[in-house]
């Protein structure tokens, strides 16, 4: 049953009778207003699905009500009932938006044809309506996808990033209690750390290079854990093959390290014991070849070694018989150029 609500806008009497009678016999709800402002306000306040206006012969074009339907907010379609059309009115109807033209001699059938029209056109147009707004909803679920997805992203990169400052942390943990083990001082990395960054920061080197060294300072030994007690540990000299085996700790670290995925920190681990001369292990690289990083760190690190207590060295090195030891082997097993930034800053260190 095709429903709807009809405003008729009439003084011709027929229409306003033929609307009520025969409309209302199709379940149609009409509403009949004789005055043109009465029907602006019936229009602003109520839903009608079609307005029918009767204009007078000829007056198609003095009609305010008409030619102020595009302003009104209606959803209505609008069937003009009028008779003496030019072909310059109809035009100007359509501009306005009429939906219809019926003759004022209309016969009684027309009009419910004519309406019966109007209602299966307004629900075309409502169910296209009804799916634009399911491509909205549509929109939004996409967009508020979009947006999981993005802070799924955002979750997932910071728990990637927990993570690894986690492992970063336990590993840490772990190279502190090494230190211990390796009978050094209890502050071996934290010493190799800052005399490593003192000299970076004097070379002016970047932030994340900085970083990098801090994090590979307290790490560097962290191979160190795949090594028996025995040795590490040992009095007195290792013999040849407990140094062979001593020399697999760099490696050994790089291994341990590889799921942090900190490729820079790991390089200055796997090296801190190349030598400028190429004289160094894991694999002898020389100068230029062992990143800047990597040969800050084994200054540091053979300095701390010097003036801690080692159980594998009979004495400790004074701070001057360390600092000859460094410059005498600047440009052998040390870069010359960390040597001197190295002399320069090593004061701030001393008691
Ligand atoms: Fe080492
Ligand atoms: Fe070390």
């Amino acid at each position: 049953m095709l429903e709807g609500k009809v405003l008729v806008i009439a003084n011709n009497e027929s229409l306003k009778y033929h609307a009520k009678k025969d409309l209302e016999k199709h379940e149609f709800s009409v509403v009949i207003e004789s005055d043109e402002a009465e029907a602006f306000e019936k229009i602003r306040e109520d839903n009608f699905d079609v307005i029918m206006i009767s204009i007078e012969e000829g007056a198609v074009d003095d009609s305010v009500l008409l030619q102020n339907l595009k302003g009104i907010k209606r959803d209505a379609l609008v069937i003009v009932v009028s008779n003496g059309y030019s072909d310059s009115s109809i035009n100007d109807m359509q501009r306005l938006g009429v939906f219809d033209f019926l003759p004022a001699s209309f016969e009684p059938k027309n009009l419910f044809l004519v309406i019966k029209q109007a209602m299966l056109s307004r629900k075309e147009k409502n169910n296209i309506v009804i799916d634009r707004e399911k491509i909205k909803n549509l929109d939004k679920q996409i967009a508020l996808l979009n947006k999981k997805v993005d802070e799924g992203a955002k979750n997932t990169a910071s728990l990637y990033r927990d993570l690894q400052q986690s492992y970063m942390r336990s590993i840490k943990a772990l190279a502190q209690a090494l230190d211990m083990r390796d009978e050094y001082t209890h502050s071996h990395s934290e010493n190799v750390t800052k005399y490593a960054v003192a000299v970076g920061e004097e070379m002016g080197l970047s932030f994340q290079d900085i970083k990098d060294i801090r994090d590979a300072c307290g790490l560097h030994d962290i191979g160190k854990i795949g090594i028996r007690d025995s040795i590490l540990s040992k009095e007195g000299e290792l013999t040849e093959a407990e140094w062979r085996l001593m020399r697999e700790h760099p490696m050994k670290g790089a291994v341990i390290l590889q799921h942090l995925g900190l490729k820079n920190v790991i390089e200055l681990v796997k090296q801190h014991h190349e030598h400028y001369n190429g004289n160094g292990y894991p694999a002898g690289k020389k100068g230029e070849e062992i990143p800047l990083g990597a040969r800050i760190i084994s200054l540091a690190d053979s300095y701390d070694a010097m003036t801690s207590e080692r159980a594998y060295k009979n004495r400790r090195f004074s701070q001057e018989e360390a600092l000859q030891e460094i410059k005498q082997n600047g440009g052998t097993q040390f870069d010359p150029k960390v040597v001197a930034v190295f002399l320069k800053i090593i004061d701030r260190f001393t008691e």
